[in-house]
């Protein structure tokens, strides 16, 4: 009998990096693949779920303007519970370190279904960095059954932990699936990702810096000094930056206030999958505090300076291509300017390299799921 497998996500980077695997099952007789979403993210969940073709069999619609973590996991854990009752799956697949993961996988534990945890034994070794999401992988690795570690460092923190080692498999990250999915469709259709036509012209000439900045830990002083050197760096009559901004109220008021109305600055609505491949293909470098723009920018070579005291991305940095740059202001414009003025500096950080994936990861989980 076909196993059943429920795949439950919520926000934009579970979708984009578990989109390849639901994909992977259902295109598999061996499974029978349902799909819950949480709505932990309403507009940018929906821009993946559109682009990918995937139209989930349940949606608990759980966001709420600014809405709170404790607020956020209660409604989750409910909401998914329920789900796993009227569906009963063999397995839960849940995916990364946010609440929609973390509550997935208490909901499953409770009822004693195995979880399959994508992107495993990702450790900062910080638990206010990144927080909430250091604790929550740390949860959902004492309940899983099946760890998909993405790189063998991921694997190794898992068994510093004591987690059996038959359990823990080396997948290689989905994200990388993703993006070679999404850049396969834009080869063969390049109107799909042909929206930021207009900023691309207004800043003909210029070399584009990307920017996207959206973590907890960052918001107040972080934030503010983030806004600051962009704002510096936008003085700069060679660059410009484009900078899609996440929906949370408390980056769009920060950001909005300090940057709105600056010739060599784009504040634009988040692009869709489609759109933000082909901003990180323009781009010079990118700034970011985001975890999936530091495995997609070192596939493309293109470097990325990270706006956070640490990352639980150490490959990006091994290979070159990330540098950790903080959030103290003039260590961002100091950085960014290094990269835009010395050649040298530049080439040795724009080098393609592939620590997280060869985009086969998908079709792993699928065979380990389908075997174990
Ligand atoms: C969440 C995850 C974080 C992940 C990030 C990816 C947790 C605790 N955090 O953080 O790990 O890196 O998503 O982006 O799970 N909002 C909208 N529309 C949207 C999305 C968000 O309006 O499509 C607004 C809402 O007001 C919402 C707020 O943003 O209340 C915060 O969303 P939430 O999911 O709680 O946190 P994120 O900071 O997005
Ligand atoms: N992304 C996107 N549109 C945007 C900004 C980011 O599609 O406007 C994608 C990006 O390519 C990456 C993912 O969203 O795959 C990262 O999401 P986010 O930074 O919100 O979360 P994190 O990865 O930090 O958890």
């Amino acid at each position: 009998m076909a196993r059943r497998i429920l795949t439950v996500f919520g926000t934009r980077p579970e979708a984009i990096k578990l989109f390849p695997l639901v994909h992977a099952l259902r295109g598999d007789a061996r499974f029978d693949s349902r799909v819950c979403v949480t709505g932990q993210h309403r507009g940018m969940l929906d821009q993946v779920l559109e682009i990918a073709g995937i139209v989930p069999d349940h949606d608990l619609d759980v966001m709420q303007p600014d809405q709170s973590l404790d607020a956020l996991t209660a409604r989750l854990l409910t909401g998914i519970g329920q789900v796993l009752d009227a569906e009963r799956p063999d397995w839960v697949v849940v995916q990364g370190d946010t609440a929609t993961a973390m509550c997935g996988a208490l909901a499953a534990y409770y009822r004693k279904i195995p979880i399959a945890h994508v992107e495993a034994g990702l450790r900062s070794g910080n638990i206010y960095h990144p927080w909430p999401e250091e604790v929550n992988r740390r949860v959902i690795g004492t309940m899983a059954r099946l760890h998909c570690a993405p790189t063998q460092t991921a694997a190794d923190a898992l068994r510093r932990e004591n987690i059996d080692p038959a359990a823990i498999h080396v997948t290689g990250n989905t994200v990388i699936d993703a993006l070679q999915w999404v850049t396969e469709r834009i080869r063969h259709e390049p109107g799909l990702a042909s929206g930021l036509a207009e900023i691309e012209t207004r800043f003909a000439g210029k070399r584009i810096v990307g920017v996207t900045s959206h973590r907890r830990e960052n918001f107040g002083d972080g934030m503010q000094a983030i806004a600051e050197a962009i704002r510096q760096i936008a003085a700069r009559d060679d660059v410009a930056l484009i900078f899609p901004v996440h929906l949370n109220p408390n980056v769009r008021s920060v950001m909005q206030a300090a940057l709105a109305g600056l010739s060599n600055v784009a504040l634009i609505e988040p692009l869709d999958y489609l759109h933000f491949a082909r901003l990180l293909d323009i781009s010079t470098l990118m700034l970011t505090d985001s975890g999936g723009v530091q495995e997609e920018a070192p596939a493309l070579g293109k470097p990325v300076l990270v706006m956070r005291e640490t990352t639980e991305r150490p490959e990006g940095i091994v290979a070159g291509t990330a540098r950790l740059v903080g959030t103290d202001c003039a260590r961002i414009v100091t950085e960014t300017n290094r990269l835009l003025d010395d050649a040298g500096a530049y080439a040795e950080m724009a080098r393609a390299h592939n620590p997280f994936g060869d985009g086969r990861s998908a079709g792993r989980i699928a065979e380990l799921l389908a075997t174990e």
